[in-house]
């Protein structure tokens, strides 16, 4: 079992590939069609997400694994082919979203703690069977503005620290992977330093939760947030100074037996998520592989793309396959806004 878990997640951190998410829960798909003016119902859903699990080559060469919704995992293409068959015969790996929300944490006023733990030990054995090979946890941290440095609070990471830990052994028990995603918001006015304190932070609580819980490091993935100034911060760093301190801050938190860091672009620009996974790898001195976990920066486009029109379908394919080759490149270092003009 554990030798399985290994290999699953060290081929979910190869060399040229990443994760597409497409788990994007009811409400969150909801907003994204609404941004193209599409309605959002079962079977818009899956005809938009079955377009892209059939851009085959994007998938066969730059795809290990993609996350995926309930509903999804238990859909069927519209020939009727299931839609985990069509991802695992283009080669990726389907997982599993398995949280059910990050909600209001008791006694700490604008803190999360995520939620899903009841009940998962058999959810997750249906999973299994359903095909699901891996998952993903996401926890979300917040960083005070204007300053204020009682947000995040030691009870807010410890707290989310600890389901981390339980949905990872659970998930190790079933024969999962888990994904582990302790998200730092860029949402803020805070500056990059702050992000590299409070990531850092939340990393040691994390690998010390999974330590306690029995956690297999070598059978797990982490998906973290890049260091990055937050988004309303005046001052921005530059796609160096982003790579440098995240693979620092990694650095001080991550044991090396974590195979895999895939990191989340959340609410970075397409290129921006590029430039620096680019960036990192060209200094090509960590012992992870460092790949990628995206889904707004792989599903931006695509979506744009294809708007609600089955015409559309062809370009829209061309957008996905594109994002998802230009981010395999910056899995080896091999990125730059040459290519990517020249692709596009
Ligand atoms: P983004 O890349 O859009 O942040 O989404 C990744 C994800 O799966 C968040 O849980």
């Amino acid at each position: 079992m554990s030798q399985q878990l290994a290999q699953v997640a060290e081929a979910m951190g190869a060399k040229g590939k990443g994760i597409l998410a497409a788990d994007e829960s009811s409400g969150t798909i909801r907003k994204r069609f609404d941004g193209i003016g599409v309605e959002s119902t079962e079977a818009s859903r899956r005809d938009y997400r079955e377009m892209l699990f059939r851009t085959t080559g994007a998938l066969r060469d730059c795809i290990s694994g993609v996350i995926l919704f309930d509903e999804t995992l238990r859909q069927s293409a519209a020939d009727g082919t299931p839609l985990v068959q069509l991802i695992s015969d283009a080669g990726a790996i389907p997982g599993i979203k398995i949280d059910k929300g990050a909600k209001d944490l008791a006694g700490a006023p604008g803190e999360k703690v995520t939620e899903g733990l009841d009940g998962l030990r058999e959810r997750l054995a249906e999973y299994y069977e359903l095909g699901a090979r891996f998952t993903k946890w996401r926890a979300v941290i917040d960083i005070g503005r204007g300053g204020d440095r009682s947000i995040p609070g030691s009870y807010c990471i410890g707290a989310n620290a600890h389901a981390l830990a339980r949905m990872a052994a659970l998930s190790q028990e079933q024969g999962l992977v888990p994904i582990v995603e302790p998200e730092v918001l860029m949402d803020g006015d805070h500056g990059i330093d702050r992000c590299f304190e409070v990531t850092e932070a939340t990393l040691k609580q994390v690998y010390m939760a999974l330590f306690h819980q029995r956690v297999l490091l070598e059978g797990s993935v982490l998906k973290p947030n890049m260091v990055l100034s937050g988004k309303l911060c005046a001052e921005q760093a530059g796609v160096d100074e982003v790579a440098e301190k995240t693979v620092r801050c990694l650095k001080r938190a991550v044991p090396s037996a974590v195979p895999s860091i895939v990191f989340l672009s959340g609410g970075q620009s397409d290129l921006e998520a590029t430039a620096h996974l680019n960036a990192m790898n060209a200094a090509n001195d960590t012992p992870w592989n460092l790949s990628f976990s995206y889904g707004r920066a792989l599903q931006a486009a695509p979506l744009k793309a294809w708007g609600g029109e089955v015409d559309n379908k062809p370009a829209a394919q061309a957008a996905f396959g594109h994002r998802a080759r230009m981010n395999g490149l910056a899995t080896h270092g091999r990125w730059s806004m040459e290519l990517e003009q020249a692709a596009a």
